[in-house]
């Protein structure tokens, strides 16, 4: 069950302008990172919705079905504000549509090809990563510091909502998913996929952005991205003891308790 209220806030954000290029502290490197990351979420969240709330009609419980509606306003308006953050990006180089076709294609095959149960069981692995990484730059303020601020501001916007219903898909694959030894082990196979399609896609999608914005030697393609993931900031390695809570069999989003970190940065997007 979700331990924090869920709330839509629906922000627009000023992320054009040529004032913004390498808008992560100066840094190519992990501008690109992050505008990678960012190409996933349009087409990544219009899935999530669709995977949860196919299974809406199963679910009794009013509290969930609350944060079902939530869940799904939350993710629809990080897809809109994400199409909007990738397009202005884009001015600085790169080709936003190659790369989300590449997604989409993955996307397309899971829904011909699998079940929904296990298109849940993918959501709620892709969720668990949103999660990670969301508290994690909320719980290191300086993980930003640096970045230009309207940019600052959609990622800590994104990281608070992500963290506010990191359970909610998660709670309805409890209440429809496969029990046992047969949940776990789709649990296991969807984290996996996800593993691949998000530490994939996003280096490729960063690679792309370097090449594209004339910062594509080895250095930066290369030792660059290592840097970022394994040294600083580090986010890979730092992540990794949260990533693998995900294989105790009797996970749950909510044993780590970050209300807190919700709490502390809230007040700065209440209208
Ligand atoms: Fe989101
Ligand atoms: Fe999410």
């Amino acid at each position: 069950m979700t331990a924090h209220e869920i709330v839509p806030r629906n922000i627009k954000f000023a992320l054009a302008g040529e004032d913004k290029r390498n808008w992560f502290a100066g840094d190519p490197v992990a501008t690109a990172i992050m505008d990678g990351a960012s190409v996933l979420f349009p087409i990544g969240e219009t899935f999530f919705i669709e995977s949860v709330v196919y299974f809406r009609d199963r679910i009794a419980d009013p509290q969930l079905q609350a944060d079902i509606t939530g869940f799904q306003q939350q993710e629809g308006i990080h897809s809109r504000e994400h199409r909007r953050y990738n397009k202005a990006v884009e001015a600085f180089g790169g080709n936003v549509a190659s790369l989300e076709a590449r997604l989409a294609a993955e996307a397309d095959k899971l829904r011909r090809d699998e079940s929904p149960e296990y298109r849940l069981a993918v959501t709620c692995a892709f969720e668990h990563f949103t999660a990670m990484l969301a508290e994690h730059v909320l719980e290191h303020p300086e993980f930003f510091e640096g970045a230009e601020a309207e940019f600052a501001r959609v990622w800590r916007w994104h990281a608070i909502e992500e963290a506010e219903h990191k359970s909610v898909a998660f709670d309805v694959w409890n209440a429809v998913g496969p029990k046992g030894l047969k949940g776990y082990a789709m649990r296991m196979r969807a984290l996996a996929f996800a593993t691949r399609i998000f530490v994939g896609h996003t280096r490729f999608n960063a690679r792309h952005f370097m090449r594209a914005r004339g910062y594509g030697g080895f250095r930066n393609l290369v030792l660059g991205m290592l840097r970022f993931s394994f040294v600083s900031p580090g986010v890979f390695l730092r992540t990794l003891p949260h990533y693998m809570a995900y294989l105790k069999p009797g996970f749950h989003p909510w044993q780590k308790d970050t209300r807190h970190l919700i709490d502390q940065y809230k007040t700065a997007y209440e209208a």
